[in-house]
């Protein structure tokens, strides 16, 4: 009799346990989507922004101004100067930028054949200044290579209003210019006089097909 309680009280004790395990499931499982949702409940990160800036500040030294950057700032309305600035600026390292007007030149404007366009119009008035969409920053750059297809013999007037709205103090800007023929006569000068500032060497006429090997003569001889 005794065994046999024993044995009774051990099934009672086993199915005790058993059913508190099965017990013990829906808590768990209910507190699973309460873990999971933990992470996103956590006001911690709301905390991060105000705190990671000032812990940032205060452990990752402020970095340097990158001293005798090179630049690379194109106008091309087809394409000509523009591949020659890409290979300018693989050759250099250095950035490039489009100088990208805020109303666009459509064929039409460009169409040189008719004396009453847009481009041609603008080039037979000295004080034409299109407007420039792109926001061209010259900090901490030395070096600007500026790259501008030849219009009736001149620079475009685009040009214009970029020199005459950045300050090149201490900058070396480097002209180059394509066309379909004509030299790139005195541009590079005109735009330094416009600019009043910076050191603008006289610009050169470089051909669509120019070779790296030709280019890099001409980069490294502006050293
Ligand atoms: C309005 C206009 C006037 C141009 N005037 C001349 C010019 O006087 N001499 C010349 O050789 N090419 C002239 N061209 C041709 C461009 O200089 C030439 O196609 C240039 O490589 C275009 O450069 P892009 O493709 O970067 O815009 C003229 C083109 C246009 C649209």
């Amino acid at each position: 009799m005794k065994i046999k309680n024993l044995i009774v009280l051990f099934l009672i004790l086993v199915l005790a346990l058993v059913s508190a395990g099965c017990g013990n499931t829906p808590a768990q499982a209910q507190s699973t989507p309460a873990q999971t949702q933990a992470p996103a409940a956590t006001p911690a990160p709301a905390a991060t922004p105000e705190t990671a800036p000032a812990q940032a500040a205060a452990e990752t030294p402020a970095e340097p101004a990158q001293e005798n950057k090179s630049l690379v700032v194109v106008f091309s309305c087809t394409g000509t100067t523009k591949g020659i600035a890409e290979k300018i600026a693989a050759l250099t390292g250095a950035e490039l930028m489009d100088l990208v007007p805020a109303q666009p030149y459509t064929a039409e404007d460009l169409n040189y054949n008719d004396r009453s366009t847009r481009a041609t119009v603008e080039q037979n008035t000295p004080d034409a200044r299109p407007e420039i969409a792109s926001d061209i920053s010259l900090d901490g750059v030395t070096t600007l290579y500026l790259g501008y297809p030849i219009w009736w013999g001149q620079a475009p007037r685009i040009m214009s209003t970029f020199v005459e709205s950045h300050d090149f103090t201490g900058i070396t800007v480097i002209p180059f210019c394509t066309s379909g023929g004509s030299g790139a006569g005195r541009t590079g000068e005109t735009l330094g006089e416009q600019a009043g500032t910076g050191t603008f060497l006289t610009s050169t006429r470089l051909s669509s097909g120019v070779s790296d090997s030709e280019l890099q003569s001409w980069i490294d001889s502006h050293k």
